[in-house]
Order: structure tokens, then sequence, then C-alpha cells
């Protein structure tokens, strides 16, 4: 029974190779984390709620990253306590009860044994024996560290508990955050061999197969089938973030999602769908022409995205930052928009390109670890992992901004005429960027960027 619960629960998925998750990883995290906290605290975390979708259907269920981070543990209603000053138990879970009729309808539960002989937690409890067992834990001495608003029932309870609590027990109460994000910002072997790695890969076989599949008269949804269907085949349980397939002038929609759209001959499609695998993102942009030949005014925009993103790219060493990373594209974009006549100042180039260029990426797609230190700009480490994404949007909605800018009716006017052969054209091109100590590796650079590489590519259908 103990083989089959550990079998059970440490590995994810049914097709591909299942995730093996290795103890080791989270036990060094943990470890890592304890030797931050402040002497004789401890820190609670909670596992995010389950949410009801409709009558006796919830929302797909996912572990608050914090918690999965420091435990690999991804069942709900549970509650981590790290209690380095405890003689004997210092990590905890509290957790569901064994329940075998409810397990029959919704698969195992760890129960408290699986706790400790799977998840290794020195002890662990019913999560309804909280409010009696946790004083065995926490004193009145040191702080607690808690971050609230991942589970309001739970935030509800440690606010009885510590803050509102028995005289004596109110205690400082200090983000986690604070010394978890900066863990999660540097990325090491344990988290590449968790699922970083497999989620890019994963991604990149999937929008290989999507250059492929692309033709006039296919429906957007077919190709974001097409998506899912790879990351499934491949284990990963869910997408890392809503997939984006934009046709036509739905490419100039950022977040565009409700690829119902059916494409075009003499379009471009811009595809943004990554897949989440053992709780980590990729993220992934392409724009290819939905015939499989760029025209000339797509190359033409197309063109300066890409040297922007590779103006970018060769930026990124250590001790560099993202806003240096970002300096270099916001040039080669404002020298293009400038060179088409579609700006008057190159200050204007954000009337185009709309977002910013990079984010972290990690257990979430905008990952957490912030981006100043003690309001300085943060300088890229080995292991940091981020995106590169230039992107420009030709879409009508801009002339009412050169307005507001200041543009003249004139010079609108003109720009107008000048814009009419780029009009609805959207272009981002984004990859997953590791920092190395010599540089960087573009950890999505499976997926072709280049104008004949992308038409190859789409060739091999
Ligand atoms: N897919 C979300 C982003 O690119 O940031
Ligand atoms: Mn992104
Ligand atoms: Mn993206």
């Amino acid at each position: 029974m103990k083989t089959i619960l550990a079998v059970l629960l440490l590995t994810v998925s049914a097709y591909g190779q299942p995730l093996k998750l290795d103890p080791d990883v989270f036990a060094k995290r943990r470890h890592a984390f304890i030797e931050k906290m402040e002497p004789g605290s401890v820190a609670l975390f909670a596992s995010k709620p389950e949410y009801d979708r409709n009558l006796d259907v919830k929302y797909e269920y996912r572990q608050e990253s914090n918690f999965y981070y420091l435990s690999g543990f991804e069942e709900p209603e549970s509650i981590l306590l790290l209690a380095p000053s405890h003689p004997r138990f210092k990590y905890v879970l509290f957790l569901r009860k064994r329940d075998p009729r409810r397990e029959t309808w919704e698969g195992p539960r760890s129960g408290t044994e699986g706790a400790r002989t799977v998840f290794h937690a020195d002890t662990a409890f019913v999560i309804e024996d909280f409010d009696s067992h946790i004083w065995d834990f926490s004193n009145n001495d040191g702080a607690l560290y808690y971050g609230f608003g991942v589970n309001p029932e739970i935030d509800g309870k440690i606010k009885s508990l510590f803050v509102d609590g028995r005289s004596g027990r109110n205690k400082a109460i200090l983000d986690p955050a604070t010394v978890v994000d900066e863990m999660r910002l540097v990325k090491n072997e344990g988290d590449w061999s968790m699922g970083l790695k497999k989620a890019i890969d994963i991604s990149v076989e999937a929008h290989n197969e999507a250059f492929k599949a692309i033709r006039p008269g296919i429906y957007e949804y077919e190709v974001q089938a097409l998506f899912e269907y790879v990351y499934r085949k491949n284990g990963s349980p869910r997408n890392a973030y809503p997939c984006i397939i934009g046709s036509g002038q739905n490419a100039t929609i950022l977040h565009y999602e409700t690829n119902t759209r059916q494409m075009q001959r003499g379009e471009l499609v811009l595809m943004d769908c990554a897949a989440e695998y053992g709780g980590y993102a990729a993220d992934i942009t392409r724009t290819v022409p939905v015939s499989g030949t760029f025209t000339k005014e797509q190359k033409e925009i197309y063109r300066i995205v890409l040297d922007a993103q590779n103006a970018g790219m060769k930026m990124v060493k250590p001790g560099a930052t993202l806003g240096v990373i970002s300096a270099a594209i916001d040039t080669v974009l404002a020298e293009g928009l400038l060179r088409l006549g579609l700006i008057k100042s190159s200050n204007d180039r954000r009337l185009f390109s709309l977002h910013g260029y990079s984010h972290w990426i990690g257990l979430e797609v905008h990952d957490v670890g912030g981006y100043t230190r003690k309001g300085k700009e943060i300088t890229l480490e080995p292991g940091m992992v981020f995106t590169i994404e230039p992107g420009l949007y030709i879409r009508p909605a801009v002339f009412d901004l050169m307005k507001e800018r200041g543009y003249s009716d004139g010079e609108i006017g003109q720009i107008r005429a000048r814009a009419e052969p780029y009009l609805n054209i959207g272009v981002r091109i984004e990859d997953d960027i590791l920092v190395t100590p010599e540089g960087y590796r573009n950890l999505s650079e499976g997926v072709p960027r280049g104008i004949s590489e992308v038409e190859a590519q789409m060739k091999r259908r």
C-alpha cells in the first residue's frame, strides 16, 4: 500500500515520461529558507482554496506556488509549517484526513502517513487539529512568516489565532515572499530537472507542429487544439496561461484568447502559447504567415521586431539589467518605425510596441522575484530565466492616440496613408532566456524565428 501511494503521489500525468519529483530538491529548498528565517520564528504557508465552477464542478486545482516549491505537495485544504527551533519536528504538514468514500470519487489522499513517507514531513496532522497543535510549535518569542491573500479561510484562522488571539500571542508577522521570491528568482538544477526544461521543450515541439498545420481556412481553435494535444501527449497537465492564437487583426489584440476566427490567405497569425510542466511555465510567441510565405509588408515589420529581439539578446550577460536589454530593443524598434514614417520621434515608439519586453518566468509565467533591490534595478545572475518579447502592432486605434500626443490632423493623415499597407499587422516574437556565466542560452531556440527558417518549417507540413 505504501509503495503504491508513493508511486501515485510522486508522479505527475499519464502519457510520456512521467515527472519524478525529487524529495531532496524540496528538502534543500526548505533548508535554504530556514537558514534565512529570524531566530525563534516559524513559517506557515497556506494552500490555495478550491473554487466552484458550477454545480458539483470545481475549477482544476493548482497548488499555491510557494507551498509547492517548498514541499511538492499538491492537495488543497493543507498548511505547511516550518519550525526550525523545534527539537524534532521542523517540517510539518497539516492536511485532509484519509476518507475511503471520498477517495473512491476523487482519488487517493496522502493522509498523515503519506505526508511523512512520501513528502518526508517530520510529522503531520489532520487540518482540523491545526488550532490545537500550532501551539506545540509556536511560542511567544520570534516572528511568524505568513503571506496573507492566498486563502481567505486560512487568513481568518491566522488572524484570529495570532493577531486578535490569546493574549501574549501577538507576533510580528513577516512576509515569507521576502525570502522565497529571492530563492525562486535564481533557478538551479532542481528547477531545471523538475519541470522548467521540459515545459520549454514541450512548448517548442508544439510550436513546430503548429507551424506545419497552419494553412488558409484553418480555425484559430484548431491550432489551439494542436498545441494542447502536444502538451498533454507529453504529460503537461495544463497550459502555462490561456493560449493566444490571433490571426489577421486579432494579432494586434495583446491578450486575445477567444480563438474562434477562420484564418485567411495573406494574413499573419500570432501564437503566444506554452505549456506548464512540474508547475513551471514556458512562455513562447511566434508570428507566422497563414499562407506559409511572408508578404513584403509583413517582412518589413517582422524584420524590425526580429532585429530588436536579437539586439536585446546580445546584451544578456551577468551584470547586465533588463533595463539595458529593453533600451537596446527600443532603439531598434524606434529606428524601424521612423524609417517607415510611422512616428515623428523615437519617444513615440510605444504607440506601436505597447508592452514591456521582459519578465521572469518560473512557477508563475510572470514569475516572482521583483525587478529592483533597494531601489536599484536587479542585475542579471547566472540561473535567472526571463523572456525577451518585443512586438509591433499596427492598428487603427493608434491614430486616436496620436491626436492625444499632439500630432496634427495633417500629420496623422500622412501617417495613416503610409500605415495603410501595414494595417492589422501584429508581430510579437518571444523567447525564454537563461543567463549563463558566459552570457546566455536561448532555451526556446528550437522554434524557428528567422524569416526563411519560419517559411521552411511551414513547408514541412
Ligand atoms: N503570455 C504572456 C506574456 O507573454 O507575458
Ligand atoms: Mn511573456
Ligand atoms: Mn507570452
